[in-house]
């Protein structure tokens, strides 16, 4: 029986720091009722020439692969999560395999916004389970700061994005009891207009024009309060399942890294499923939400900083725009 063990993880974040107070040049808003509503301190901007969705995926590859002791050349397959490809088409994945210089080797885009990373791991442990492959890198990358607007208009979006990456290697293994013990992926479509950004989509003759542009129809768009009574719910419920699936229960988790969407949000999970503030890890402070990003991110940082050893569980879980949510329990 394979399994897939994370064999590296790593990170990347653009250097440009934004602070709350920052955007209080651009837009009614204060450092109060940033950090008051979700948590957040600062977040990175990238910038334009030397930050690439690809790029910074490749800086996060480097990283997860020297610390797993790899070569780029050990990769077999490359899945990437993101909503902010670099190109409409082709997508990311392609672009990272060409940074790596691994021709041949299939790459695929997943496109499910927030929990992206989470059906991305998905995705590539059914490969390594399979036997296709044995060595899959498996990214989350996203510049959200040219999507949003740092206006009045934009404000209730724009304060919570920002930019990053994360990266994990996953390799076969036939170590019981180690590595991902189980992923849980879902999907509700109903909800899809509540958390999106519409144009330019393929429903209109014309995909955006000057006056889309300035009626602020290419932003994005969010229902926030009903994403958050969603996402409260969602959470637990697919964190239980997880610990169901495996006969686990929540006082076994070491550490949940939870999607850093809103430090509001892990706090309501945190005290839903009783846990302690040593079983969480959060950095949204410091990053904002960086979508498909936050738990590779998230899960590097934590490991950096010791907070994860050899045998510990732990347990990933998102929710996000489509809305699709899901979980990740591993063995470490
Ligand atoms: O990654 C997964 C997807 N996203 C999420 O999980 C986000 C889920 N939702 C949320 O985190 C919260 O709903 C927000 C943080 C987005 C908003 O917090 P809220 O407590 O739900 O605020 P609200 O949207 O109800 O707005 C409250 C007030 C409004 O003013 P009025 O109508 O009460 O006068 C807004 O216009 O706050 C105003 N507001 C702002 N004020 C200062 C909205 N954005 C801002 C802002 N600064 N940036």
């Amino acid at each position: 029986m394979f399994h897939s063990k994370i064999a590296g993880v790593g990170h990347y974040v653009p250097e440009m720091v934004v602070t709350n107070e920052e955007l209080t040049k651009h837009m009614e808003t204060s450092d109060a009722w940033i950090q008051e509503r979700t948590g957040i301190k600062e977040r990175r901007f990238f910038k334009e020439g030397v930050d690439t969705v690809s790029g910074m995926a490749a800086n996060a590859a480097k990283i997860a692969l020297q610390r797993a002791g790899l070569e780029a050349r050990d990769i077999d397959m490359i899945v990437f999560a993101t909503l902010s490809p670099d190109y409409s088409f082709p997508g990311s994945g392609v672009l990272l395999q060409r940074i790596l210089d691994l021709p041949g080797i299939p790459a695929l885009d997943i496109r499910q916004q927030c929990a992206g990373f989470i059906y991305a791991l998905s995705v590539a442990d059914q490969f390594i389970k399979s036997g296709t492959y044995k060595t899959i890198l498996v990214v989350g990358s996203e510049i959200q700061s040219n999507i949003m607007e740092l206006s009045n208009r934009g404000r209730n979006m724009s304060v919570i994005f920002g930019d990053g990456a994360g990266a994990v290697l996953l390799q076969q293994t036939t170590e019981h009891n180690k590595g991902i013990l189980s992923t849980h992926i879902h999907a509700d479509g109903t909800f899809a207009e509540e958390l999106m950004l519409e144009h330019p989509g393929s429903k209109r003759k014309e995909r955006f024009n000057k006056e889309m542009a300035e009626k602020g129809e290419l932003l994005p768009v969010m229902n926030g309060q009903l994403v958050f009574k969603h996402a409260v719910q969602r959470f637990p419920e697919v964190i239980k399942e997880a610990l169901d699936a495996n006969s686990l229960n929540t006082s076994d988790i070491d550490l949940l890294i939870p999607h850093q969407a809103n430090l509001r949000i892990a706090e309501y999970i945190q005290k839903s499923l009783k846990l302690r503030d040593d079983q969480v890890f959060n950095n949204i402070q410091k990053y904002g939400n960086t979508t498909a990003a936050s738990i590779p991110l998230a899960l590097s940082e934590a490991f950096e900083e010791g907070r994860i050893k050899e045998g510990d569980l732990v347990c990933m879980a998102a929710f996000g725009s489509g809305f699709v949510w899901g979980s990740a329990l591993v063995r470490w």
